[in-house]
């Protein structure tokens, strides 16, 4: 049984049912709070659960051969945070996979370290820390941004005005991964033991400034003009003010500032090593989104 934890999310639920699809039994962990559950099929048990609450892991662990973690508390309903959910949902995780045997697949983000100015990426590694240094058989996925999350978050601020909001500069070039390419090396790893004890970074093959792809999306839908830029200044009032208030926006306008300066990620290694690991350019994903007519 394959126990995939955020199974109702945009990853996970797209690695459910392929796990299901290759006719593995899949059991999805959910609270059940999700605002646009993705749609699982038919075969996938669901059951309720909340990594911050360790009892409500023991049973839904019973019979678990692998267990894939696919949570963030970085943004969503129920009060989470990066704390909570990154670092000791994970944790607590890991201590109920080791307790039933079970081998782990953790999903983490490109440049997790302890010295990170980023909570998310410093919770991340604290995780990725436990798990290593733990008893269960592990592997651990580091991506870069989805470009489906994005250019979703993108299409949302552009509301009926047609032009997105671009957060900071937006002129740092960042490799934006499909999440359908992340979900097939999570499939992989579920099956391929021989990936045990790796720590594997993917990213896309098409570099894009944020202002970039607000532009491709934007052409897309057949919007004009130019998209709206939210200046910096301004994200360090959010972060100063209102962020202190909202912990939620306080984390979004503190991520947005550091995606201005990130270093751009490459995974030149990682693909000569799995050259059949698909690698969509983010221009593909723009231009497989449905466009409804207004
Ligand atoms: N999005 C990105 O750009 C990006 C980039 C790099 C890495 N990642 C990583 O990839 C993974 C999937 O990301 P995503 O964007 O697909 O996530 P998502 O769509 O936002 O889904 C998040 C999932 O986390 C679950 N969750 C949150 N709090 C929980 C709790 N307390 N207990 C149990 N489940 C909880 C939610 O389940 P319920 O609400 O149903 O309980 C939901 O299924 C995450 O580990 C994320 O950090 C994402």
């Amino acid at each position: 049984m394959i126990l995939v934890v955020g199974g109702s999310g945009r990853l996970g639920s797209s690695v459910a049912n392929r796990l299901h699809r290759r006719g593995l039994a899949v059991c999805v962990l959910s609270r059940g709070l999700a605002a646009n559950p993705g749609t699982l099929d038919g075969g996938v048990e669901v059951v309720q659960g909340d990594v911050r609450d360790p009892a409500s892991l023991v049973a839904p662990m019973e019979g678990v051969d692998v267990v894939v973690s696919a949570i963030q508390g970085f943004a969503g309903r129920g009060g989470v945070t990066p704390q909570s959910v990154d670092r000791d949902g994970n944790i607590h995780l890991i201590d109920a996979a080791e307790r039933a045997g079970a081998d782990m697949v953790m999903l983490s983000v490109i440049g997790a370290s302890a010295g990170s100015g980023m909570e998310l990426m410093r919770m991340k590694f604290a995780a990725e820390q436990r798990l290593r240094s733990g008893s269960c058989q592990w592997t651990i996925l580091r991506s870069d941004a989805y470009a489906e999350t994005w250019i979703g978050l993108l299409e949302q601020t552009a509301g009926r005005s047609g032009k997105p909001r671009v957060f900071g500069r937006g002129d740092n070039p960042i490799s934006w991964v499909s999440v359908e390419d992340v979900a097939a090396v999570v499939e992989r790893a579920v099956v391929d033991n021989s990936l045990r004890g790796r720590v594997l970074e993917l990213c896309g093959p098409e570099p894009e400034t944020l202002t970039r792809l607000a532009e491709m999306v934007m052409a897309h839908h057949g919007w004009t003009g130019t998209p709206k830029n939210v200046p910096r200044s301004m994200l360090h009032l959010m972060a100063n003010t209102v962020g202190r208030i909202k912990p939620e926006l306080g984390r979004q306008s503190r991520a947005a500032l550091a995606m201005d300066t990130l270093p751009t990620s490459h995974d030149a290694a990682l693909r000569r090593e799995f050259p059949d690991l698909p690698c969509t350019p983010v221009s593909q994903v723009v231009a497989r989104r449905i466009v409804i007519p207004e």
